[in-house]
């Protein structure tokens, strides 16, 4: 026998106003959430996504379709009945309805009270561990006033959370958070979908928090991508998200704050695109993948330097017989560095496609400190490797320079670094796929 799904809408239609104001905002949704499972919902600023978390937590009447929710069917339901099913359903909605005139550990113990299943002083005890969990342990008697809006909304996550209800409705749960207190919350949601089997909706544009869904499903105009669509999109926005977020936060500094793990994670995503790419689906054409693929490229190299604590990093991409540094920072692109192929110490490792580990260049004859001068730098250490292709030729070289402590690179350091080049290559020769294709969709349209 199979569980029915908590979550299960069919052919779900929803309009906003009346007569020639009459706006339809949702199209025909269908989709089912197994128990247990987190599902976030992302998409554009009014695609609709608040609009079905209402919808599903019965807090709104359905008009079109059929939307199943915890066993009840929610289109054309009694209000005893949609109110049955809100009481086990946990919300956080981005206006949090706290109570003034309660204190914040008064205002969870609420949260539970609708379920009525605990005694009084268990409820206490949990609602004061519930703000403990969301860091507020200091300021369980407060009220709703005299905290600041994130804490309010960590109060009202608490509430959400404490009656361990059998779903949980989320909208843009970790907005008003820093970066600690939203990944401890949503740590927190997944603890209970997984402990619990507490099913989880959660409306999102928070791409930090994206990796604690099951599964992520894109709204976009009121019409519900698909599930191979939705991967497609789920890409593609978090592509976009990563392209567009110069605005908040440059590429690097989101890059800057990854650990390695978080890195590599970050790299076998893109990678994984990059090779959809490189099998010539969908991306061809995407401006924002290309943007964030060469703003990224840039980011990541300069993160590799520093995960391998080198002074510089640098990619330089065979061209004809040469090499041209293409990415480095503190130099523009005005400024082209062109190596021979064959000469210097990247110029060898094109040419033969071996690592090269050198622990003193100026003591080494393949040295050319003809480029220290250019860039005015002073090289010590390096460690250079070749990028090689999918047909297996080298057609860029990695290189770090002077690692930070002193001593030359070692083979921990050569192992490490070609294990993320291998990613990087991946990137940078999508990357150059993408030029010489925007290139020759130039030239074929103005011939
Ligand atoms: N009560 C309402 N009456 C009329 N129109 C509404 C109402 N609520 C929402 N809408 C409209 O429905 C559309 C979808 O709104 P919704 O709040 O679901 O979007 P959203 O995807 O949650 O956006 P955001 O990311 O900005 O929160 C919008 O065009 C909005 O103006
Ligand atoms: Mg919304």
């Amino acid at each position: 026998m199979t569980i029915p799904a908590p979550i299960s809408v069919t052919g779900l239609n929803h309009s906003f106003g009346k007569g020639s104001l009459r706006k339809q905002i949702l199209f025909d949704i269908t989709t089912e959430i197994p128990q247990g499972e987190i599902v976030i919902v992302t998409g554009p600023s009014g695609s609709g996504k608040t609009t079905l978390l209402t919808l599903v937590g019965a807090l709104r009447s359905t008009q079109e379709g059929s939307v199943r929710v915890l066993g009840q069917e929610l289109c054309g339901a009694k209000p005893a009945t949609l109110e049955n099913v809100r009481k086990q359903i946990g919300f956080i909605f981005q206006q949090h309805n706290l109570l003034n005139a309660l204190s914040a550990v008064q205002n969870v113990e609420l949260g539970a009270r609708v379920t009525g299943k605990i005694s009084r002083s268990e409820l206490r005890k949990r609602s004061e561990q519930m703000l403990i969990a969301v860091g507020l342990g200091e300021r369980i008697h407060h009220n709703p006033e005299q905290l600041s809006g994130g804490q309010r909304q960590r109060v009202a996550i608490a509430r959400a959370l404490v009656g361990e209800p059998a779903m949980l409705l989320a909208d843009e749960p970790t907005a008003s958070l820093d970066k600690q207190s939203g990944r401890e919350v949503v740590d927190r949601m997944k603890f209970l979908a997984r402990e619990h089997g507490t099913t989880i909706l959660l409306v999102t544009h928070d791409n930090r928090i994206l990796d604690i869904a099951d599964r992520i499903v894109h709204l976009e105009d009121g019409h519900l991508s698909t599930f191979t669509e939705s991967v497609i999109a789920n890409n593609r926005l978090m592509m976009k998200t990563l392209a567009d977020n110069r605005k908040k936060q440059e590429i690097e500094a989101v890059v800057e704050e990854l650990d390695e793990t978080g890195f590599h994670n970050l790299l076998e995503e893109i990678t994984d695109e990059s090779q959809k790419f490189l099998k010539g689906t969908a991306l061809a054409n995407d401006m924002a993948f290309k943007s964030m693929l060469s703003r990224g490229l840039t980011a990541f190299t300069h993160k590799l330097g520093q995960l391998l604590n080198a002074d510089r990093s640098s990619l330089f991409l065979v061209e004809g017989d040469s090499l041209l540094l293409k990415v480095a920072r503190d130099i523009d692109d005005d400024n082209e560095i062109r190596i021979p192929l064959g000469s210097g110490i990247a110029g060898a490792v094109a040419q033969n496609g071996q690592a090269i580990n050198i622990p003193d260049a100026y003591a080494d004859d393949r040295f050319n400190p003809a480029v220290d001068k250019q860039t005015g730098y002073r090289t010590r250490s390096i460690l250079c490797l070749p990028v090689k292709n999918h047909q297996g030729e080298v057609f860029a070289v990695a290189q770090l320079l002077n690692r930070k402590d002193g001593q030359p690179f070692d083979q921990a350091d050569e192992a490490r670094f070609a294990g993320f080049i291998e990613s990087i290559g991946v990137i940078f020769e999508t990357l150059e796929g993408l030029s010489i294709m925007s290139q020759r969709a130039g030239t074929n349209g103005s011939g």
